[in-house]
């Protein structure tokens, strides 16, 4: 049995913003979930396995995941099949790295193997966002392209994912370990903002967003950096930053990084920095004492 990938994913810049048509700085993880489809035993309906998530659910329960695995399988038109989704996933769930986009286009990938032969890629990014769309209520896309596509680029909803070339990044992760809901804190930025396009802080972090990418491709990252301090904070004022995530970016600071940020929609979910590499193992350490265990993700890298 062959699985099927869908990948996790950082949002370097421009979170919340993108929601409202602002461009994000996004990358695909080098990581994400595995998902294979077997036959359900005894003939029973359509069920989803991921051993590393503690998930065991079938389309007729009552949990988010069944029921956005039942929006995958509507869009895809395929009833209720008798089929077991069994995966493995190396990035944490619920941790703002992408992980429900992950596992929709890995599933409705294995689902359109096994029932059709091949899996086109417009027929899995329109299930994968019906499932996203259960998941996270008003989702921009971004999740599900890079899930799908990998790299790195800038994303906007009116002109999706366009990628880049640049050197490979090397970011520091820390999830949290706090849960949080997308939808939670994308409705508490409309309220914020009462849903007005044109708030300075929702402007700012678009014009961050293109700060950060020249930075990027120019290999500045002191200014990448630096433009992740200031997304900081600005989140933190729209209200979807905590205490928690506050200090574990401080703590990073002060062990060396050039910037750290939440990531995602915040309310928990996880930390990035980046950092001169001689700097990575304090950052490391001092969010293992802070309770935390990060790893280094590299980004980029790649073609366009
Ligand atoms: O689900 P998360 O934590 O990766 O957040 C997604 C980013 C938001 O901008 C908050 C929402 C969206 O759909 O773009």
């Amino acid at each position: 049995m062959s699985a099927s990938i869908g990948l996790g994913k950082i949002i370097l810049l421009g979170e919340h913003a993108v929601v409202y048509g602002y461009p994000a700085l996004a990358a695909a993880l080098d990581r994400g979930v595995a998902v294979g489809a077997v036959p359900t035993p005894a003939g029973g309906t359509l069920r989803v396995e991921i051993a590393a998530w503690d998930l065991k659910v079938s389309v007729t329960d009552e949990h988010p995941v069944a029921q956005a695995m039942v929006a995958l399988a509507d869009e895809l038109g395929l009833g209720r099949p008798s089929i077991t989704l069994v995966g493995d996933a190396q990035i944490p769930p619920g941790a703002g790295l992408g992980s429900s986009a992950a596992l929709a286009v890995a599933a409705a990938r294995a689902l359109l193997v096994r029932t059709r032969g091949k899996a086109d890629p417009a027929s899995v990014a329109r299930a994968a966002s019906a499932s996203e769309h259960v998941m996270h209520g008003r989702a921009s896309g971004i999740d599900v392209a890079l899930a799908l596509g990998g790299g790195i680029g800038v994303f906007r909803k009116s002109t999706g994912l366009r990628s880049f070339a640049c050197s490979a990044l090397r970011v520091l992760v820390g999830p949290s370990g706090a849960s949080r809901s997308t939808a939670a804190m994308v409705e508490r930025v409309a309220h914020e903002t009462q849903s007005r396009v044109d708030d300075a802080r929702l402007r700012e972090l678009g014009g961050l967003t293109d700060t950060g990418a020249e930075a990027l491709v120019a290999g500045a990252l002191p200014d990448l950096g630096a433009a992740m301090d200031r997304a900081h904070a600005i989140l933190a004022d729209l209200g979807v930053s905590t205490g928690q995530l506050d200090e574990l970016c401080s703590t990073a600071r002060a062990a060396g990084a050039y910037g750290a940020k939440l990531t995602g929609a915040g309310g928990g979910g996880a930390v990035i920095a980046i950092a001169p590499r001689e700097h990575e193992a304090a950052i490391l350490s001092a969010w293992k004492r802070a309770g935390v265990t990060g790893f280094v993700t590299v980004v980029g890298g790649g073609a366009a």
